[in-house]
């Protein structure tokens, strides 16, 4: 039988709905989302327009689907997406801006996941017959792979002015953007206004079951909405779900605080096993990223040695493993995980 999972530090995504969650969600009011008639989901778009300071907002299942929807409103076959290396489009949604863009999408080596406007100046293509169009710069907050790193606000404005210079579209990925507004103390306002599409992730910190809303130009999400019909995305009484949402930027936006202040716990308790490789300094919001090449075990193997004691982390290959605190994850916790780890490796 496989090891019961204590300590659950695979993702953010890990979360369930809270008790005062549920009871929320039970009791939301509902309506046909599709004829825009769920007082709920249009609650939630209209909060989540209002915080990214946004004409618009479109409730969507994933974020997956906000990223597909909004590079496939930016960009027509042939064109390019200008990103990170480590970025989520890239990596982690099935090829998808091949697929439904018809757009190619060029990694740049940014630094733990954010990348300079030089780059961004270098990167972008003369107008010739026999390149593709350089079209959209996306941009990850918190970079997820990079450990959870916060753009700078000022690095934001200048990578955006280089697009605007070029021409191209901006979007911003904000699968965590409020982790990083909690801990910068910069308003969500502030880190989407020089993009051109924003959206932010309800199942990640915020600790709700589904959902991200898309924000944009009143234009843009009129046009994002006929995508949302035509992927299926378009849904009923989906306020069951929206207030979840409502519910999550009410009462967990302030206490990502603390999911930070247990990211740098476990970071100075793994920074003192030998072995391991991290500085706690890198840890600016909720994720750890730290190389094990010098225990000379491979990412799997210490993973399976950690389950046996009830920990769950992920891998990041080829040698780092990553580590998400999160809402159902308690300081206590995050001190067994160091003991955990440590104990595993001292044998
Ligand atoms: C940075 C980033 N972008 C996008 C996504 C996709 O979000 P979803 O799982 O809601 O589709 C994730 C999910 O892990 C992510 O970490």
């Amino acid at each position: 039988m496989a090891p019961k999972i204590r300590i659950d530090l695979f993702s953010d995504t890990m979360t369930k709905p809270t008790a005062g969650m549920r009871r929320f969600m039970c009791e939301a009011e509902v309506g046909d989302e599709q004829k825009g008639e769920d007082p709920t989901v249009n609650l939630l778009q209209e909060m989540t327009a209002e915080l990214l300071g946004k004409e618009a907002a479109l409730f969507l299942p994933s974020g997956t689907m906000c990223n597909q929807i909004a590079i496939k409103l930016h960009c027509r076959p042939g064109d390019e997406v200008l990103l990170d290396r480590t970025a989520h489009p890239l990596n982690s949604e099935a090829g998808g801006p091949a697929v439904l863009a018809g757009a190619i999408v060029s990694g740049l080596p940014g630094e733990r996941g954010v990348f300079t406007a030089e780059q961004v100046k270098a990167a972008v293509r003369p107008i010739t017959r026999y390149q593709p169009k350089t079209r959209l710069v996306s941009v990850e907050q918190t970079a997820n792979m990079g450990g959870g790193t916060i753009w700078p606000l000022r690095t934001i404005q200048e990578v955006c002015a280089v697009a605007r210079q070029h021409h191209l579209f901006t979007h911003m990925d904000g699968a965590r953007l409020f982790n990083a507004v909690i801990a910068a103390g910069i308003s969500a306002k502030q880190y989407a206004a020089d993009f051109d599409s924003a959206w932010v992730d309800l199942s990640k910190g915020l600790g709700a079951p589904v959902g991200a809303v898309l924000t944009g130009s009143k234009d843009f999400i009129l046009e994002a909405w006929q995508w949302k019909q035509r992927l299926g995305g378009a849904m009923r009484q989906a306020g069951i779900i929206a207030a979840a949402g409502v519910y999550a930027l009410k009462h967990h936006v302030e206490r990502l605080a603390e999911d930070h202040a247990h990211a740098k716990l476990l970071a100075e308790g793994l920074a003192e096993i030998p072995g391991l490789k991290l500085n706690p300094k890198d840890v600016e919001t909720n994720i750890v990223i730290f190389d094990i090449a010098q225990t000379g075990l491979t990412p799997q193997a210490l993973l399976e040695r950690f389950l046996e004691h009830g920990l769950r982390m992920s891998p990041v290959f080829p040698t780092r493993l990553r580590a998400v605190t999160h809402l159902d994850v308690s300081r206590a916790q995050v001190e067994e995980a160091a003991q955990i780890v440590r104990r595993v490796l001292q044998g």
